[in-house]
Parts: structure tokens; C-alpha cells; sequence
């Protein structure tokens, strides 16, 4: 999913004809063509390519979430690192309220009965369903993908609170509050979204005290990253239901080892990493990185400039 088509490299190559662009589709090759690259446009450039990248200026990533390439040498190099934030968050939105819709509606059960030709009724009906009107949803992260959620929560009548390090945003009728009030906004949440980046500060910014402050119903969603949640309580959460469950679309292993619990447990919805998944983007991710290309070329400031301190 994250490899360019080839028929997106050659409008590259049309649009700027004077530069070179190789196009690497596997790890090896990538390293053995880097050392003459001045740019990468790249998900990851991993320590080993980057140690073999003595020309490298600038990484632009089609992807949002760029923590995992935040490491102390890349942090060491002055790269100038670019993300395509934005692109997805109308996406990972929509997906956000479909699993949240699932859950609620108790599709996992009803597709699992209709399989098995069984008319459910009733233990559908006694499980309850829920709805997110009137419902509490708490977003951990307002950028772009967190407002995108938090705007269409509260469009369908939820009571919403976003969490972010700089309180100061407004969004309209979203609580805004400070990601250190994490803890009070958790007990009576129905939902609770992670789409903060994943940098040294979030990183398990879910863990056994969170889980344990939230209500026996309310859901987890994660769109974020696998690390911004302790998998081992979450999976003991789980098991012993002091949550109700758990939408997970980015996991600490990805493609998650067949082993994993998660699996397994009846009240996981998993989707493999597929939230930002458009048909057209890989259209949107090319245009934007061409957009920068031309600013890289006239000297121009970049789009989507990452704080690499900050992490994202
Ligand atoms: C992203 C993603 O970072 O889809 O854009 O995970």
C-alpha cells in the first residue's frame, strides 16, 4: 500500500524533468541506491539507509504519522523532514466513526450470525445497542485527523472533548482541553480516540492507570500508532472487560504476528492498518509532494515541515 506505482514515479519524472528519480521498491534497493539521493520520498528511511545517505537534504513522507523515523541520528542530520498530514484526516475520520458505528450497532455480531444463518435477535438485543448521540467521545490529539473526528462526533449529537498540548484551538462544539486533564476525561467516556502523533511523550499515553479509569463500556479506538498503547494491559483490560472494547487499526508489530491475542479476543475490531486507505491516494500523496518539490527547488518554505523535536 505504501509503494508508489511506477505510473505515479513517471509524472514525477514529466513534471521535473530535470531531475533524476529512481525508483526503489524494496529496502535493498533503496540502500543501494541512496547515496547519491539529495531527496527521499520515502515512508522510512531507516538508520542503515540513512547512514549510507551522505547527499540527503530532505525526506518527504506520504504518510502522516512519521515517529518512527524520528531516531537520534536522523535527529542528529540537519534533513529537513516533511509529512503529508491533512491528506488523510477526512479518511481516518470517517473510518473512525464506522468502527465507533460498528461497535456500537453490534455489526461484528450480526455479520458473525448471518454466516452462520442464525437470526439473532435477541442476543443481539441483549447485549444492548448504543448510540453516538447523547454519547460521550473523548479525543486524545486534535490536529488534523482528531479535529476531523471530533467535528463529525459532534455533528451526530455526541458530547465531545479533545485533548491537545497547545489548548488554545477552537473547534466548534468540542471541549478543548489540555492533554494533562487526560486523566479526568476518561471515567464516563463512551469513546475514547487516540489520534495524537506518536513521539517519545505519547507513547503509552495509554497504559494500566488509563485503562483502569475508564468506564466498563467504553471503547478504545486506535488510529494512531501501535505504541501510544500498553498492549499488554490493554489485552488484560480486555479479557477481564473493565472496557468494553477495542477498534485497533495500528499495532506495536505491524502486520501483527498471527500469535497476538488480539486475534482472538470477541470484543476487538481489527483493521489492518487501513484507516487512511483512499482510492485516489496515492494521486493526492504525489501532487503534494511535488508541490514541495517545486518549493525545494525555488528555495521556498516547505509544506508540512515536521518539528523533529517535537515529533511531529
Ligand atoms: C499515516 C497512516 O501516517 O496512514 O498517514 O498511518
Amino acid at each position: 500500500m505504501w509503494k508508489i506505482p511506477p505510473t505515479h514515479v513517471e509524472r514525477l519524472r514529466t513534471a521535473f524533468p530535470a531531475h533524476t528519480f529512481v525508483h526503489a521498491t524494496t529496502n535493498d534497493e533503496a540502500l543501494t541506491t541512496i547515496p547519491d539521493a539529495d531527496v527521499a520520498f520515502s515512508t522510512r528511511i531507516d538508520r542503515t539507509q540513512l547512514a549510507a545517505a551522505p547527499r540527503l537534504r530532505w525526506i518527504h513522507s506520504p504518510a502522516a504519522g512519521i515517529g518512527g523515523m524520528l531516531y537520534a541520528e536522523m535527529l542528529a542530520r540537519p534533513i529537513v523532514l516533511t509529512n503529508s498530514r491533512g491528506l488523510s484526516s477526512e479518511t481516518i475520520a470517517e473510518h473512525v466513526l464506522a468502527v465507533t458505528l460498528a461497535m456500537f450497532r453490534r455489526l461484528p455480531e450480526a455479520f458473525r450470525s448471518q454466516a452462520a444463518r442464525q437470526w439473532a435477535q435477541n442476543e443481539i438485543g441483549a447485549a444492548g445497542n448504543r448510540q453516538i448521540a447523547g454519547a460521550r467521545v473523548l479525543v486524545v490529539g486534535l490536529g488534523a485527523i482528531g479535529t476531523a473526528v471530533a467535528r463529525r462526533m459532534a455533528l451526530l449529537g455526541a458530547r465531545v472533548t479533545g485533548l491537545r498540548r497547545r489548548s488554545t484551538v477552537v473547534v466548534e462544539g468540542v471541549d478543548v482541553l489540555g492533554i494533562d486533564r487526560l486523566h479526568d476525561s476518561l471515567p464516563g467516556a463512551a469513546v475514547v480516540v487516540i489520534a495524537a502523533p506518536h513521539t517519545h511523550e505519547t507513547r503509552n499515553v495509554i497504559g494500566a492507570r488509563e485503562l483502569n479509569a475508564m468506564s466498563s463500556d467504553a471503547i478504545l479506538v486506535n488510529v494512531s500508532r501501535g505504541p501510544l498503547v500498553d498492549e499488554s494491559a490493554l489485552i488484560e483490560a480486555l479479557r477481564a472487560g473493565t472496557i468494553g472494547g477495542a477498534a485497533l487499526d495500528v499495532f506495536v508489530d505491524e502486520p501483527l504476528p498471527p500469535e497476538s491475542p488480539f486475534w482472538t479476543l470477541p470484543n476487538v475490531l481489527i483493521t489492518p492498518h487501513t484507516s487512511a486507505v483512499r482510492s485516489d491516494y496515492w494521486d493526492v500523496a504525489t501532487a503534494l509532494f511535488a508541490e514541495n518539490l517545486r518549493r525545494f527547488e525555488a528555495g521556498e518554505e516547505l509544506v508540512n515541515l515536521v518539528d523533529k523535536e517535537a515529533g511531529y
